[in-house]
């Protein structure tokens, strides 16, 4: 006897013919256009000569791959440097890399939480918190990122129906999509009230703000308040991975517990000494340079181009899915690469143009864009 229910051809079929038909539909791109706003490569560095030098060098002595887990024979000393110096930019006693930054709230979230606790995210926080969150089984609740009275009544809520249970609250320095920063000493004053930890993700905001670059921690001098500090390998530490950095104890338990660091093949060797080239520019003089030419260039741009934003993350709304992949695709006609953010990454209706912008730009390169964006019909904000 047939089963009634869909079949798997039919019900993925149907899946993508809803998709084309919202124009939510995702293929890969072609060949990039030349002038790319579009990547979070903020200060240049993955083309930057001593890090492509390092690479070559980390083949070289340990191979192309890390063969194996960092707990078996998948740990090199560039691992153990990598990790000693993210610990020092980021004050902590020790630090941990992860194979991807998407995996590591992955392992992080659930090592530390489980159903009888609780994690206070974001409403729109990155894809990678929140799946954390629901692989650790914790009860998740949301607030909007710029909203403290409502993050307020989230934790007061949750501390008095739960008294026994952990909260963790999770937070983005600067967001993803949004562009904006958290109100991070508000923040730290409220989750300190609620006895919670917090876990911040610097992913877009390291390496482009605060001293050495260290990130919106840092640039607040309230690092010391923080449980938890992520972040990326892949964004401007030029690279591919993510790490945590916090006290001894916590590391030595992530290490123990993190099931996306136990169980899969390490960070290569050569992607960990990208990084660690990286980040000893971002640290360097030379980095302050880069993140000076960076301000300039989002000066540049604001200044043609009106926004309430002052990172590196800029928005154009478009609302309408079909609005924002018709200009992603009109730039894209003109030789630059600036994509349309639709639902379900963003919510439905504030379809947007991403841009992120990077000391690699040329002044050139920002009047292309500010004269193209001129010509589309999308308004600008003012
Ligand atoms: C806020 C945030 N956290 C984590 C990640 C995941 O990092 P990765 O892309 O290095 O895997 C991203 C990626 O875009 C992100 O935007």
């Amino acid at each position: 006897m047939h089963s009634t229910s869909p079949s798997f051809q039919d019900d993925i079929v149907h899946q993508n013919q809803r998709r084309t038909q919202n124009h939510s539909q995702r293929s890969l791109p072609s060949q990039p256009p030349s002038i790319s706003f579009s990547d979070n490569d903020y200060l240049g560095l993955s083309r930057h000569p001593s890090v492509l030098e390092s690479v070559t060098k980390a083949v070289q002595n340990f191979g192309t791959s890390a063969r194996a887990a960092r707990l078996l024979a998948g740990s090199s000393p560039i691992h153990r440097q990598l990790e000693k110096s993210l610990a020092s930019w980021k004050s902590t006693e020790q630090a941990l890399i992860f194979s991807a930054g998407y995996l590591t709230p992955l392992g992080v979230i659930p090592a530390l939480l489980g159903p009888q606790d609780t994690v206070v995210l974001e409403r729109n926080a990155h894809s990678c918190l929140f799946d954390g969150a629901k692989l650790s089984g914790a009860r998740i609740r949301v607030f909007h990122r710029q909203d403290t009275k409502e993050l307020q009544k989230v934790l007061t809520s949750t501390t008095q129906l739960h008294p026994s249970g952990k909260v963790l609250l999770v937070v983005e320095s600067l967001h993803s999509m949004d562009g904006d920063w958290a109100p991070l000493l508000e923040i730290i004053q409220l989750k300190n009230q609620a006895g919670a930890w917090l876990l911040l993700d610097e992913a877009h905001a390291n390496g482009i703000c605060g001293p050495a670059g260290a990130g919106l921690a840092a640039q607040l001098n309230c690092t010391h308040q923080i449980d938890i500090q992520m972040g990326t390998l892949g964004k401007t530490l030029g690279s591919s991975g993510g790490f945590v950095a916090a006290s001894d104890f916590i590391i030595n338990h992530l290490l123990n517990e993190s099931r996306t660091f136990l169980f899969g093949t390490a960070l290569s060797p050569a992607s960990a000494s990208a990084a660690l080239t990286s980040l000893e520019i971002v640290r360097s003089t030379e980095g302050d340079t880069l993140r000076q030419t960076l301000q300039q260039n989002i000066a540049q741009f604001t200044a043609a181009y009106p926004s309430p934003l002052s990172g590196p993350i800029h928005l154009i709304a478009c609302r309408a899915n079909s609005a924002a992949l018709s200009a992603s695709a009109s730039l894209r006609n003109l030789g630059i690469d600036v994509p349309a953010i639709r639902s379900p990454t963003v919510p439905e209706g504030s379809a947007r143009l991403r841009l992120s912008f990077s000391s690699r730009h040329t002044q050139n390169d920002i009047q292309t864009l500010a004269s193209a964006l001129s010509t589309l019909p999308i308004p600008s904000f003012s």
